[in-house]
């Protein structure tokens, strides 16, 4: 098995500003940060062998962050800043976005919209921003998405609370799906209106960590907190823990009221996360089955836990597993102003949904262009477009979100956490906090945030050929 080249991973601390206030009267206001700074480097390639497939199959040829998919975990701490100096080794132009962390929007790595794409060949840029929240995030290009994500180019990004609740072990699992050749090598089919006018790019190899994974190692009476991340373009996950009572503790990197998933199934779409609690309360010696049902008919096995002979302890331990809040300011659902957003189009009984699900008109011009998806009546054709809305600064907001397509969407808006308040008029048990929300098909979902970070934000799909084909759009805070 090839093995992939080390990560030129730096953790050290270039600066440490502590107890610096009599520097801090002496020097301008922009030479300082009051936390340590953590520098990181990102080098893309294309060059990279991963072994994807299970031996025999040979290795994968895939692009990469450092050599490695995914790319090496960055793990900090909360209000630490951050400095990541990207080197672009790609044929192309790249970005770096750092999902679902609430940076300033100059450093949201979209591309013409908040700065100009790395150059190819080459093309360096660095990144620095301070983390506010602790959580389970990751990073991706923002340029050609589909392909530049679905060959392999993303990485964690895990910011450490102050206060971490005490388990035994914490583990990051990022979840990936990949279509692949007979041998073992990507199918370029990228960009197929076929995937784009339906569910995106579903593969055909699920991954955890860049492998497809047969078990993972476990005691009886360990407590681990389990991070999942779903990187794929398209693949929406449900995990079902045969013999477990995981309790879910935050999604999307924001605590949540602990809860055992509903269904008993840990649902993902692409782009979200879910920190789990899981206490491993089965027998020494036996292995317990982690399902995805998801996809009827195509349920599979992920992975199986696998019991040691050796146990830790017999009951499970009681200490508190509740993250304590972050920093994201609260709407005053009273006062916020709404606005309605309906997402449109995709295939639906051999013809495309056009504006208002009933519009036909367009639908051979809707093929022909490849923009096949619509957010208020519009295909975005690229990533600078006039705002679908414009909010101002410190207000809340509403979003009334319609999805009129016979198809799930994951929704994310950029540079912000919002509420999820209600479905199909029904308020959420948990209110939680996303940053990308899962919208069944004909499915009503409102959300609600203080727009609080000025700039313009993407807001999208991230099933990433709805996205190419335009299902995206810009918030703009003034
Ligand atoms: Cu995960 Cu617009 O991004
Ligand atoms: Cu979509």
């Amino acid at each position: 098995m090839p093995k992939p080249q080390r990560a030129m991973l730096s953790r050290r601390d270039l600066l440490f500003v502590g107890g610096a206030t009599a520097a801090a009267a002496a020097l301008p206001s922009w030479a300082l940060s009051a936390t340590p700074v953590k520098k990181f480097a990102l080098e893309t390639s294309t060059q990279a062998l991963s072994q994807i497939a299970p031996a025999p199959h040979p290795a994968t040829r895939v692009w990469a962050y450092n050599g490695r998919v995914p790319g090496p975990e960055i793990r900090v701490r909360q209000g630490d800043r951050l400095r990541i100096d990207v080197n672009n080794a790609l044929d192309e132009e790249t970005t770096v976005h750092w999902h679902g962390l609430r940076v300033p929007v100059a450093m949201d790595g979209v591309p013409h919209l908040t700065q100009a794409p790395i150059p190819a060949s080459g093309g360096r840029f660095t990144y620095e921003f301070d983390v506010p929240d602790a959580g389970t995030y990751w990073y991706h290009p923002h340029q050609r998405s589909s392909e530049q994500i679905g060959r392999g180019l993303y990485g964690p990004l895990i910011v450490e609370e102050h206060n971490p609740i005490s388990v035994d072990r914490e583990v990051t699992w990022v979840l990936d799906d990949w279509r692949l050749e007979r041998d073992a090598q990507i199918a370029s089919d990228f960009g197929n209106r076929h995937d784009a006018a339906h569910n995106g790019r579903v593969g055909n190899t699920v991954t955890i960590n860049g492998h497809v994974p047969e078990t993972f190692d476990v005691r009886r009476g360990e407590r681990i907190r389990l991070r999942l991340i779903n990187a794929a373009n398209a693949r929406i996950f449900a995990l079902r823990f045969a013999g477990h009572q995981p309790r879910v503790i935050a999604l999307d990197g924001q605590p949540v009221t602990p809860h055992a998933p509903a269904d008993e199934l840990v649902v993902l779409g692409p782009a979200m996360r879910a920190d789990l609690v899981i206490d491993m309360m089965g027998a020494p010696g036996k292995r317990y089955t982690i399902t995805d049902p998801f996809y009827r008919r195509l349920e599979y096995r992920l992975i199986d836990f696998a019991y040691a002979e050796s146990v830790l302890r017999d009951t499970p331990l009681d200490s508190e597993i509740a993250l304590a809040a972050n920093t994201m300011p609260e709407p005053d659902i009273a006062t916020a102003e709404r606005h309605e957003v309906r997402f449109n189009g995709g295939m639906m009984g051999g013809m495309m949904m056009g504006e208002g699900g009933g519009g036909m008109i367009n639908m051979m011009e809707m093929m022909r262009s490849g923009k096949m998806w619509l957010v208020n009546g519009v295909a975005a054709t690229g990533h600078v477009m006039d705002p679908l809305v414009t909010l101002r600064k410190d207000r809340s907001y509403i979003l009334d979100m319609r999805n009129d397509t016979a198809w799930h969407h994951p929704i994310h808006l950029h540079g912000h956490s919002f509420r999820v308040i209600s479905r199909n008029g029904n308020p959420t048990v948990h209110r939680e906090w996303q940053d990308t929300v899962l919208m069944a098909p004909r499915q009503r979902v409102e959300i609600a945030f203080v727009a609080d970070n000025p700039g313009d934000w993407m807001f999208h799909c991230h099933i990433l050929e709805h996205q190419a084909a335009g299902m995206m759009g810009v918030v703009r805070v003034v």
